[in-house]
């Protein structure tokens, strides 16, 4: 990690005295311009705290997380273009607003990615979804690309690329290449995440600086086995295996 610790600020509504606000940990800044990390509200701290608990039960850590991928993604809506658009209202007056322009899908990269993909159906209704299936190499711990099933027109859409977790970077590096090598363009691709390490900050905007990446907390690192820490542990076993 890159040695600076991890801010402890007061948390809670603007109207209490800081004196009386609880500290808590927030995410780190990142010199990335590319990188965009959700307001650190008191909203979204409770929500991280829920899921970061080891003993959280799934049911919990399901709804918490839900709660956190839906501000992920209502933000990477924001970054898609509009065009204007002028409405009449029942009471027969206009308002100037705009649409959005262009079509979108999302990508998850399986199987933890596939856990972000309800809500982005709950902002997106009738979005097409694809999927990519990477894994690492027991013994190289090299990514490797084992399946993919991508919308025909890709090339023509904005892709949300999902994964919760973005830890060395190496899977979502490689899911970006996927992309790429099927004609979307690297600014047309926002990456939405959970958590994410320093390392894997630098180590994806190094290797593809123009995909814009959208999330919630940059921990303080990876431990040997690189885990995110102080993270939540494995992300598709805390969502998916029963308890
Ligand atoms: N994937 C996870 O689920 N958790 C981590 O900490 C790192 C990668």
């Amino acid at each position: 990690s890159n040695g600076c610790p991890s801010p402890a600020i007061g948390v809670g509504p603007s109207y209490r005295p800081d004196a009386e606000k609880p500290t808590a940990t927030v995410s780190r800044k990142v010199d990335q311009s590319n990188v965009h990390i959700l307001p650190q509200t008191p909203q979204l701290i409770a929500l991280l705290t829920m899921i970061r608990d080891k003993d959280t039960q799934r049911a919990d850590f399901i709804f918490y997380s839900n709660r956190i991928i839906r501000l992920l993604v209502e933000e990477g809506l924001n970054h898609l273009p509009v065009v204007p658009h002028t409405v009449t209202s029942p009471v027969g007056k206009d308002y100037t607003g705009v649409k959005f322009e262009g079509k979108i899908c999302g990508v998850s990269i399986m199987r933890a990615g596939e856990s972000m993909e309800q809500g982005l159906r709950e902002c997106c209704r009738s979005v097409r979804i694809g999927k990519i299936l990477i894994q690492r190499n027991e013994e190289t711990s090299l990514p490797k690309l084992f399946y993919e099933k991508l919308p025909p027109d890709i090339k023509d859409r904005w892709v949300l690329l999902l994964d919760p977790m973005l830890a060395t970077g190496g899977s979502a590096i490689m899911a970006v290449e996927v992309l790429k090598n099927k004609g979307v363009p690297e600014d047309r691709i926002l990456f939405l995440n959970l958590i994410a390490s320093p390392e894997g900050i630098k180590n994806f905007a190094e290797k593809v600086p123009k995909v814009r990446v959208i999330t919630a907390f940059v921990d303080q690192g990876l431990d040997d086995k690189n885990y995110i820490v102080p993270g939540l542990g494995d992300f598709g076993d805390r969502f998916y295996t029963l308890d």
